[in-house]
């Protein structure tokens, strides 16, 4: 593994996370009862808009019961769960932190989707599966902790079919230096963000070709203004992932988009 894999994986590590998120889901259900995606949504969708954004995505990539379906950094597994209940496809995550596959694992087991949903440790840059193994591929937040971008995206074209779909969702440069600390990295050590121009001419070069592309800061800075001034979230949300400064860093990154020093972007790609 890499120095900057490593410290990715530092950034990501959560002590005893499993039995972190077994409490809290004590507080909405039995541990014998079989839990929904919703449920699970305030705390397993690490990105901006959450759900929202996975459901905008997942139907413009154009899921049927038949995709094969990868998510590439697939944290808890969230995205993963709604793919597969809402569409009835297999879908595979695969995430660098152990702590993180080890919780996927355990949701999937209690949302009663572990037939379809499945997960392993992995790094992004040297994928664990066969050439043009997947019909659709998500990487959503994901390419900000990534350096070798044209690594990634290569990476992503050799594991998915012709005609295959390359569907991502990503923190984008804009103006000014970049406020830290941030959901994805404390300090600018891991973040390796790029231009919106610089992030679709890197997409386009292996070969993929742009079906959506779509600048979703306006609509991210809304839904920040209503999550920011509901009532603080209940005790099921990404703090317990992420540590209890997960407000503040959040708070930074609402600020980075709302001073335009960050753009918020959704795309998809078909493969050649
Ligand atoms: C902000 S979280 C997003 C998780 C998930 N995509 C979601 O939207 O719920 C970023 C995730 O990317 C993973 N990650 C970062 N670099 C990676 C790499 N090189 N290979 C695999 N996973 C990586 C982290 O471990 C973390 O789980």
């Amino acid at each position: 593994m890499t120095d900057i894999a490593s410290k990715v994986r530092e950034h990501y590590s959560a002590t005893n996370l499993t039995d972190r998120i077994k409490s809290a889901l004590a507080t909405i259900a039995l541990e014998d009862q079989t839990l929904t995606v919703a449920q699970l949504a305030p705390l397993d969708q690490f990105h901006t808009r959450g759900i929202l954004a996975t459901a905008e995505l997942a139907a413009v990539a154009r899921l049927e019961s038949s995709t094969r379906v990868l998510d590439v950094g697939c944290g808890i597994g969230g995205p993963a769960r709604y793919l597969a209940s809402t569409f009835g496809c297999k879908v595979t995550g695969v995430d660098l932190s152990p702590g993180f596959i080890d919780a996927a694992n355990y949701l999937t087991d209690r949302c009663g989707l572990s037939d379809r949903v499945a997960f392993q440790v992995g790094d992004a840059l040297h994928l664990p599966f066969e050439d043009e193994a997947f019909d659709a591929v998500f990487l959503q937040h994901v390419a900000m902790n990534i350096e070798d971008r044209p690594g990634l995206y290569a990476e992503v074209r050799r594991i998915l079919k012709p005609g295959g779909r390359f569907a991502t969702y990503d923190l984008v440069l804009r103006d000014g230096d970049v406020v830290y600390p941030a959901p994805w990295a404390r300090d600018a050590s891991t973040s390796f963000l790029l231009s919106e121009g610089d992030t679709r001419t890197m997409l386009e070069q292996p070969g993929f070709r742009v079906i959506l592309w779509r600048d979703d800061t306006q609509t991210a800075l809304d839904w920040f203004k209503v999550a920011m001034a509901g009532a603080p979230p209940s005790g099921l949300n990404l703090g317990v992932v992420m540590g209890p400064d997960f407000a503040a860093r959040t708070g930074n990154l609402a600020r980075n988009i709302r001073e335009n020093r960050l753009g918020v972007l959704s795309s998809v790609l078909i493969r050649d």
